[in-house]
């Protein structure tokens, strides 16, 4: 049996919370993991200067998966410098240029929507476009300020993603939707639905849509059923899948895989879901997203049924009403209930 290194980033806040209710499930399950903790966070930060130390990307360089819970304290530390000092360096460090985001409802989760039947996954574009970095600010502070940022898009980036998400679609139900706005956007975007073309001939057994953002914002709460395979850049990705995970039900239930497909460094795991400074510590978040999250990292290490038996635990527990609405049950009983399921 091989022992897969996971290198453990709880983070900050309920990052923590999750993180240890995940690491209770992964160990329920038999598979052979060796985690190491860092304790890589805002207060890492307020003690060091950073947050993670220089050779950081070094360290994780060395594990086969990266498991995270949450990055974020702005009462003490800007969000511009934790994200910037931890969660994205790595997204973009590693290639994990794929960023999977399963929609769909858990069994007995009720939603905002009348529509019950979807099953979204959302393949975000997750190291350049609109969070390439690329900009800069003169004359701070004066009335002649100017603010730039440039979204940055390669044929690589693009071809590369696009692929992926063909290769998901194949996979699912057969069909793509890209999400541009290139109606207004006439350069980059224009560019990304060529793209799209030149790749879909590659696949005829895959149907293709053409959407923009504006318009895929209204399809996915009053058609989301209609919708498999979501292709977006990295912001509209990060957008649309907070809408994705606003009707399953919230950002409880939202998981996420950054893949490097590669496997030339670490994929990293994490919930869609931030900190939430207010509930940290409380025995309050929902510790599903992260535990669904630890399955997708199960599925990535070549551990699939594993993978599916945690996700049949979080099922069952769900069906049965357990964790399905926020503070109905704390992430203790939560976790308690999918370990007892695994048992
Ligand atoms: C996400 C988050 C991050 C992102 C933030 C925290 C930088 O919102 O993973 O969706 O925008 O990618
Ligand atoms: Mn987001």
């Amino acid at each position: 049996m091989k022992t897969h290194k996971i290198a453990l980033i709880p983070g900050d806040g309920i990052g923590v919370d999750v993180t240890d209710a995940a690491m209770e499930v992964l160990a329920a399950t038999g598979v052979s993991l060796e985690p190491v903790r860092f304790d890589w966070s805002c207060e890492t930060y307020l003690q060091t200067g950073r947050m993670m130390p220089e050779d950081g990307i070094d360290t994780l360089r060395a594990f086969d998966a990266i498991f995270l819970g949450a990055v974020g304290w702005p009462a003490t530390v800007p969000d511009s410098v934790s994200l910037h000092g931890l969660l994205l360096p790595i997204r973009k460090a590693f290639d994990q240029y794929a960023n999977i985001r399963p929609h769909r409802l858990l069994p007995g989760v009720e939603g905002p929507l009348k529509a019950s039947g979807f099953d979204i996954l959302c393949i975000r574009e997750n190291t350049e476009g609109e969070y390439s970095g690329a900009g800069g600010r003169v004359h701070q502070g004066r009335d002649n300020e100017v603010a730039v940022e440039s979204a940055i898009f390669t044929r690589k980036g693009v071809e590369r993603i696009l692929r992926f998400g063909f290769d998901q679609a194949r996979a699912r139900r057969g069909h793509l939707t890209s999400v541009t706005k290139s109606n207004a956007q006439k350069y980059s975007m224009v560019f990304w639905d060529e793209v799209t073309r030149e790749i879909a001939a590659e696949y005829p057994d895959v149907t293709v849509s053409h959407m923009h953002i504006d318009a895929m914002a209204a399809k996915m709460v009053m058609a989301p059923q209609d919708l498999d395979v979501i292709v977006a850049s990295n912001l509209f990705g990060d957008i649309l899948t907070d809408l994705g995970a606003a009707i399953q039900g919230g950002l409880g239930f939202a998981a996420s895989a950054n893949i490097c497909p590669d496997l030339s460094g670490p994929s990293m795991f994490e919930p869609v879901h931030g900190s939430a400074p207010d509930i940290a510590g409380k025995n309050i978040a929902n510790p599903i997203a992260a535990i669904w999250s630890a399955a997708m990292m199960l599925d990535h290490l070549g551990e699939s049924d594993a993978a599916k038996a945690v996700l049949a635990a979080i099922e069952a527990v769900t069906a049965q009403g357990i964790g399905i609405r926020p503070g109905s049950h704390g992430t203790a009983a939560i976790t308690a209930a999918i370990v007892k399921e695994l048992q």
